[in-house]
């Protein structure tokens, strides 16, 4: 008999995010175990693990069980000091070591993205490890894009089912710009891959919005006036504090995203305190 405790999800009675405990994992996991936790995964969209110590290999090994790791998206510039073990791990920080970086996002607001949306192929989903955390600020929020669909006036719904969008890459979502990018000010000229405003996740097979970011979103075949006007209408559809849920962290945590399904934003935080996190993420599961 498997002599390791049964993995219990309990639901954060939001919609969205689930927490899973029961399970250490910088241990192998089982079959079953990987089962029950792609299930909740696909269940609750957001998961989050409580109180585990992992090195980031043993953060590594645990994201493979989900499907296929992505190699960590390539640092801005400044960012080079961190040296994780492993090529499929970011560096979320803000500390700044001899003059440099060690990780991205710094200390201000993120605003509400999926990850990496402005690729062809965007990661499905992404681990996030905390390691050292402010005493306060820097909560992470959640968004439920199937329900943010679902709550869609119908007409809106109809409207935007054939429409895509520009998914821009100039900015990351602290608002800073790219390296190698020139800023844009119209978003008719926005670079980017165009994915669809709605999309029916794989697994679930229900329908979902994908917005990606907000700067400089364009959706193809529209004047500037009827995109900016429809993306708008559907950004403060997603505001709804009802479609949320907010993760308050804590050392130790491991939340598991769906990339497809949800989006999520960042609190400032002091600058004079030290957040590091690591992620890694999934091309495919
Ligand atoms: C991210 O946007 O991937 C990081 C979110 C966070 O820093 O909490």
């Amino acid at each position: 008999m498997d002599p390791r405790p049964s993995i219990s999800v309990t639901h954060s009675g939001r919609g969205i995010g689930a927490d899973v405990s029961g399970v250490n994992l910088a241990q192998p996991l089982s079959a079953d175990q990987v089962r029950v936790i792609k299930q909740a995964w696909y269940a609750h969209y957001v998961l989050r693990f409580r109180r585990q110590r992992l090195t980031d290999a043993q953060l590594v090994a645990f994201t493979r069980n989900l499907g296929v790791l992505d190699v960590a998206p390539k640092r801005s510039a400044t960012a080079t000091f961190d040296t994780p073990e492993s090529d499929y791990v970011l560096t979320i920080s803000n500390v700044v070591l001899d003059g440099k970086p060690i990780g991205e996002l710094g200390d201000s607001e993120a605003f509400w993205h999926q990850d990496m949306t402005y690729h062809t192929h965007p990661p499905v989903g992404a681990a996030l490890y905390a390691l050292e955390l402010p005493p306060s600020g820097g909560n992470t929020q959640f968004c439920d894009l199937y329900r943010a669909y679902e709550t869609l006036p119908p007409e809106l719904c109809e409207r935007i089912e054939t429409l895509g969008c520009v998914h821009d890459i100039t900015l990351d979502s602290s608002g800073r710009l790219r390296k190698g990018h020139v800023p844009t000010t119209d978003p008719r000229n926005a670079q980017g891959p165009v994915h669809p405003l709605v999309m029916v996740h794989p697994h679930t097979g229900r329908r979902h919005l994908y917005l990606g970011r907000r700067p400089f979103a364009y959706i193809p075949g529209l004047s500037l006036d009827d995109s900016e006007d429809l993306l708008n209408q559907l950004w403060r559809h997603c505001a709804d504090p009802e479609l949320h849920w907010t993760q308050v962290w804590e050392l130790g945590d491991l939340v598991l995203w769906d990339n497809r399904c949800t989006m999520h934003r960042r609190d400032a935080f002091d600058s004079a305190t030290r957040r590091v996190l690591h992620r890694t993420q999934l091309t495919s599961d």
